[in-house]
């Protein structure tokens, strides 16, 4: 198995491209069955869970060629409308390939997605709601099969959860079902207003993404397109979480005006970070500006709030600093897995239920630990940047599912980091 070894630095300098948006790209991905002709995707990011997604296509017979970030796909009347086990227990995102199933072939076999590190984290929303479309479910053996007499029907759904793949789901769902859906208490990130424009390029007809009410008028087929992924606003935050973990400059490449606006919003209660774009919005500068001041309380929400994939990094950029901070996760109930390896380099983080008290240490320390899930991964990153000495992070295949090429993009800014495996 793949272990990083990353050395602490005191500055970080350098540009850094942003990728593809791994949570825009897996959805449009899935969206690919509902379309009979070719389609061809841009500015996808060579990871893990799209290398998995398209093995899950693949599986469906669409016929697919990933290639320097460019995903060509033509999909074909699957033989077997059945999704193993196998494929769907190491991806949750694999669900989101339901609402296209059903709405185009109206049936669907597929695995329950198994819980994860960072929670159970069910699916009854995506379920209800594509009940009240007319489709009938049946679980068995650890499966769900639906099915659904003729088209779906449009209906209004209040998700009585926010939640990205529910309404992600709905959405692909009801651009083929017959008539309006209408979803409310929608969730609004940026990534489902990404897969909403990729699919009215497609001939679709969605009108509200971005807000809590989004409306789709069904229609009978989409056609081919081309679109380009949005770039990957939880990598650009990472890195801006590497920053204010170890102070220098970076020049972060490829972004764009929302996610520059994104970024400093939420990062404007540290007081630490300095965030500069360019006139087009595609560069970001970021710098450090002052020492962090503890004493402040940061809780994860939905978009537009502080988002829960950057919880576990910026606790890790926390850790040095003086005073006391509380970061309370509001989205999963289970996504301190990271905290414990914090501890073991030195971090002084005390639990109480969904909060992490933090009392800041002028040190940490380079040591062995291990990755849990994806964002705990780069947190670990983030902290091994931060400590004196060594660290030498294990199962970094988590890493892999979210980070395209993140060792080059730190050597690239002055970090001695390596990979090897034992
Ligand atoms: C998406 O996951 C993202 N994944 C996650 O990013 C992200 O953390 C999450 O949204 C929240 O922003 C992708 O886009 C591929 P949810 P998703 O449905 O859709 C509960 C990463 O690190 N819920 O918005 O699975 C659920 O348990 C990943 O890139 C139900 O109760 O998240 C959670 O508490 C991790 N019933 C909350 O809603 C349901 O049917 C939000 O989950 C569905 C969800």
């Amino acid at each position: 198995m793949d272990k990083i070894e990353v050395e602490g630095v005191n500055d970080l300098k350098g540009n850094i491209q942003i990728s593809g948006s791994k949570n825009s790209s897996l959805p449009i991905l899935a969206s690919s069955l509902l379309i009979d002709e070719e389609i061809v995707i841009s500015n996808v990011p060579n990871l893990s869970d799209v290398i998995f997604m398209i093995k899950i296509l693949k599986s469906l017979d669409s016929e697919v060629n990933f290639k320097n970030s460019i995903c060509k796909i033509k999909s074909n009347q699957p033989h077997d409308l059945k999704v193993s086990y196998e494929l769907v227990r190491k991806m949750r995102a694999s669900f989101l390939i339901l609402g296209p199933l059903l709405t185009k072939y109206g049936y669907a076999e597929v695995s329950l997605p198994g819980g994860c590190a960072i929670g159970t984290r069910p699916v009854d929303l995506h379920i209800s709601a594509l009940e009240k479309m007319g489709a009938e479910f049946i679980v068995k053996d650890g499966y769900i099969k639906g099915k659904v007499k003729g088209r779906l029907k449009g209906c209004e759904i209040t998700l009585k959860k926010i939640s990205v793949g529910a309404t992600e789901n709905i959405i692909m769902a009801g651009t083929l079902a017959e008539g309006e859906t209408i979803i409310k208490n929608a969730a609004c990130e940026p990534e489902i207003s990404d897969l909403s424009n990729f699919l009215n390029n497609a001939g679709a007809e969605i009108r509200g993404h971005g807000t809590n009410i989004i409306k789709i008028n069904g229609k009978k087929k989409l056609r081919g397109c081309q679109f380009s992924v949005m770039p990957d606003r939880i990598e650009a935050g990472t890195f801006a979480l590497c920053v204010m973990g170890c102070s220098g400059n970076l020049i972060l490449e490829n972004v764009n005006d929302l996610i520059c606006n994104h970024l400093k919003k939420i990062f404007k209660p540290l007081n630490v970070l300095s965030l500069n774009k360019n006139d087009s919005g595609d560069k970001l500068e970021i710098k450090k500006t002052n020492q962090f001041q503890q004493n402040i309380i940061i809780s994860t929400k939905e978009f537009p709030g502080f988002p829960t994939d950057l919880q576990a990094q910026l606790i890790a950029s926390m850790t040095k600093s003086s005073g006391k901070s509380v970061i309370k996760e509001n989205i999963f109930e289970n996504r301190f897995m990271h905290v414990s390896e914090l501890r073991r380099m030195g971090a002084n983080l005390k639990q109480k239920g969904s909060k992490i008290i933090i009392n800041g240490v002028k040190e940490i320390y380079g040591a062995e630990v291990m990755a849990t899930d994806l964002r705990a991964s780069s947190s670990l990153i983030i902290a091994g940047l931060m400590a004196s000495g060594k660290t030498i992070i294990n199962r970094v295949y988590h890493l892999d599912r979210g980070y395209e090429n993140l060792e080059e993009k730190l050597r690239n800014c002055g970090v001695k980091i390596r990979r090897f495996s034992e």
